[in-house]
């Protein structure tokens, strides 16, 4: 039995006062049956890590370099998010892949530079509406996930994967839970080919996940917890999502 995991994407959100009062509050709601992660902005991951000290919530940042060290201004090297105590980082969300145009390879070569570090890349993947209408979403999220595959071999069983579909992150329209969950029997198959330890790997789905919609998507047979934007941003929410996955 896959233990669920939720995670909330901060993005670029917060200030430090409204994160120790977000935190405060997550961490007074007590300990969850699911794992609980926060993937806050770099610049506050000190503060993160000092308040969530020996609570049962783990933190991680949202991107980092593929590369060691060196002349890459604005970069964050794996290494640096390590020393915070980063447990995860997010590799390939889709607005990093749209807005900073970063390819499949770069992805999986990010997702090698965090284990490299202990660190467990979250790699995001997912169709745009485009892709979804003109009957692609299959042939996307493999192409995604393949280069990852084979960028990591063996390694490929530490990841975790998160299903986002463009279209239904940040827009209200969640995903159906049958339609997440045809993704995700897919990318589990597609990982079955790789890992002998596909089973054991969390697959979860993020795009408006709400504290109403969470349960549903979090019981299909594929699903093992969720990426949570907005909602992540609001502790009785969050909390609630927390306790779907339950
Ligand atoms: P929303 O939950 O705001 O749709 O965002 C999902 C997401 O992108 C999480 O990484």
């Amino acid at each position: 039995m896959r233990r669920k995991l939720v995670i909330g994407n901060w993005k670029m959100n917060g200030s430090r006062v409204a994160n120790a009062e977000l935190l405060a509050a997550l961490k007074e709601a007590g300990p969850s049956v699911a794992e609980v992660a926060v993937c806050a902005p770099a610049p506050y991951l000190a503060d993160v890590a000092l308040s969530l000290q020996g609570a049962s919530i783990s933190w991680g940042a949202q991107d980092c370099s593929a590369f060691e060290s060196g002349a890459y201004t604005g970069e964050v090297s794996a290494s640096m998010l390590a020393e915070f105590g980063c447990r995860y980082v997010l590799v390939g969300h889709s607005e990093r892949r749209a807005f900073h145009a970063e390819s499949d390879q770069l992805v999986a070569d990010k997702a090698k530079a965090a284990l490299a570090h202990k660190l467990t890349p979250v790699v995001c993947v997912g169709e745009t509406l485009a892709e979804r209408e003109a009957g692609q979403t299959e042939a996307v999220v493999k192409r995604q996930l393949s280069a990852v595959i084979h960028t990591l071999a063996h390694c490929i069983s530490q990841v975790v994967v998160a299903y986002e579909p463009v279209w239904a992150i940040g827009t209200g329209k969640t995903a159906s839970p049958e339609q997440a969950q045809a993704v995700h029997a897919l990318l589990r198959a597609q990982l079955k080919a790789a890992t002998e330890k596909a089973g054991e790997m969390k697959i979860l789905y993020g795009g408006s996940v709400k504290a109403d919609n969470a349960a549903t998507l979090f019981a299909q047979p594929d699903i093992d917890g969720g990426l949570i934007g907005g909602a992540a941003l609001k502790a009785a929410d969050f909390t609630a999502i927390c306790r779907a996955a339950a």
